[in-house]
């Protein structure tokens, strides 16, 4: 049997995060180096190459309405505000002040203050809240895990036909394969991963970049 995935090194994936479009972007840099100075939480942050990937899906998708579930410092909502339509607007859903301070500074200097809203507070309860008729072209969910399900089930009315939904940290550093022997968040991430494979109102793949990621395709 031929080989269908080349395990990946260290320095293939210097390699390939050295091989992108932005892949010198100073104003990311300097972000990235902040968040790095944060310490341990600082893992909590999206690497590199979801950065370009995310950017390249909502322009490909030609998004003008996103959300983001858990924002942190930033990085993410960056790549997504950038390739939305210049009216585009994205909904940052963070519960921690502290972070929204920082990624603050990093939206203005990107000139994308404009096209971010911001919603301090639980997201679930932030996306309940949501205007009734508001749709969203793309959705990113990376914030806790237990509520990765109710995320999905509140947004997935809410989503256009084709719209894509994201979900981070879908391989949750490989403890999904037996998260019996692992703690809460695994079986959750694990039932979540069983229940998108056979949703019938979405098409969905599980993609392993960065700490495996989910992407949906709402069906209609
Ligand atoms: C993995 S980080 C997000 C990383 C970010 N998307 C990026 O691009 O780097 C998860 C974030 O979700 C936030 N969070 C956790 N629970 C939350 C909740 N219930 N509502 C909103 N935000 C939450 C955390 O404060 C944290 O900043």
């Amino acid at each position: 049997m031929s080989l269908t995935f080349y395990p990946i090194t260290k320095e293939l994936y210097d390699y390939a995060i050295c091989h992108r479009t932005y892949a010198s972007d100073p104003l990311m840099q300097k972000l990235r180096r902040e968040t790095l100075a944060l310490g341990e939480i600082s893992e909590m942050a999206i690497p590199p190459e979801e950065e370009s990937f995310l950017s390249i899906l909502v322009a490909a998708c030609n998004a003008k309405t996103a959300i983001e579930v858990g924002t942190f410092t930033g990085i993410g909502s960056i790549a997504i505000a950038r390739a939305l339509a210049q009216s585009g607007k994205l909904v940052c859903c963070e519960i921690n002040p502290q972070w929204i301070a920082l990624a603050s500074k990093y939206w203005k200097e990107a000139g994308l203050e404009h096209k971010i809203e911001v919603k301090i507070g639980p997201a679930l309860k932030t996306i309940q809240d949501l205007e009734e008729d508001l749709r969203f072209d793309f959705a990113f969910i990376d914030a806790d895990k237990e509520n990765y399900e109710n995320y999905y089930e509140l947004l997935l009315p809410k989503m256009r036909q084709n719209g894509l939904l994201v979900f981070d940290n879908m391989f949750w550093k490989g403890r999904v394969i037996r998260p019996e022997d692992s703690d809460k968040d695994s079986l959750v991430l694990s039932r979540l991963n069983d229940k998108l494979s056979n949703d019938t109102r979405i098409e969905s793949v599980l993609l392993p970049i960065a700490d495996g990621v989910v992407i949906a395709r709402k069906k209609n």
